[in-house]
């Protein structure tokens, strides 16, 4: 008797196949969930990687209040396709501070994992006022509207201990600053080098809606020109797999 005819036995009798599916169910989920008990860290540091300044944590608000996320992903899978069309695939440290994290469940439209640097300020703000006025056949709505939004960063402060509670590592300094960085990031006649000291050199600081004042189309910007900028792929190497 070969081990399939043997099967038919399982297969004749209700009790005895749910004990045996039973049984394999929970080997398979002790083979995927047990490994996880004696990982010290299931996110490796990654080289480049800063909690967002005041206005890209101002434009990330924006971008979950408008509900952007029912549209766009913010995850690039380890996929052939994905990585040719959208860059270097998602690392989990690359949304370490995301609380909470955006990656998404539907591409209406596409992955804005690394869409950082890819547009000019000009096309957001077209982009934004109308998409089908860059993309004809878009089907975003217009955003026009928050160029008429102003800020002034007055919750910057709370904002950024919200996000320090939950473990984002925002120094008191970082807090106590949180306006004055806001300003100074958009406003190019502010002096930006405490906003460099405590974000590093690499931030954006310029009149990213072109208008004046700080609206939130200025912060949405911030936001979208930083996004997977942080990590310098050409220096980057995955930690082999253990
Ligand atoms: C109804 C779905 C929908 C919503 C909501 C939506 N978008 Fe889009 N978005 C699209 C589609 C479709 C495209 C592709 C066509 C285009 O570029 O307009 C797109 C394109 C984009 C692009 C260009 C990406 C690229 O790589 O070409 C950006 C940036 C963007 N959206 C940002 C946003 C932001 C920020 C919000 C929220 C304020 C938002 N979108 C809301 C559907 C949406």
């Amino acid at each position: 008797m070969g081990i399939l005819d043997k099967h038919v036995i399982l297969e004749k009798n209700v009790t005895l196949l749910a004990i045996f599916s039973f049984i394999v169910v929970t080997i398979g989920g002790i083979v995927q969930i047990a490994p996880l008990f004696w990982l010290e860290n299931t996110i490796e540091d990654v080289e480049g990687m800063r909690p967002y300044t005041p206005l890209e944590l101002a434009g990330r608000e924006i971008y979950l209040r408008e509900g952007c996320y029912v549209c766009h992903s913010q995850m690039i899978r380890p996929m052939r396709d994905e990585v040719e069309r959208y860059g270097h695939y998602s690392l989990a440290a690359e949304s370490k501070y995301d609380h909470p994290f955006q990656w998404g469940s539907k591409r209406t439209g596409p992955d804005l994992a690394r869409v950082g640097g890819r547009y000019s300020d000009d096309w957001h703000v077209d982009h934004f006022r109308d998409p089908q006025s860059v993309v004809p056949e878009s089907i975003m709505p217009k955003y026009g509207f928050l160029e008429n939004n102003m800020l002034d960063g007055r919750y910057m402060e709370d904002l950024l201990r919200t996000h320090a509670i939950v473990g984002v590592p925002y120094t008191d300094e970082m807090i106590a600053n949180a306006r004055a960085d806001f300003t100074a990031q958009a406003d190019p006649s502010r002096d930006p080098s405490g906003l460099f000291e405590r974000y590093g050199e690499n931030v954006n600081v310029r009149n990213f809606g072109g208008r004046p004042g700080i609206s939130e189309t200025d912060a949405l910007i911030a936001y979208m020109q930083m996004l997977g900028t942080l990590v310098d792929f050409s220096t980057f190497t995955p930690v082999p797999s253990r």
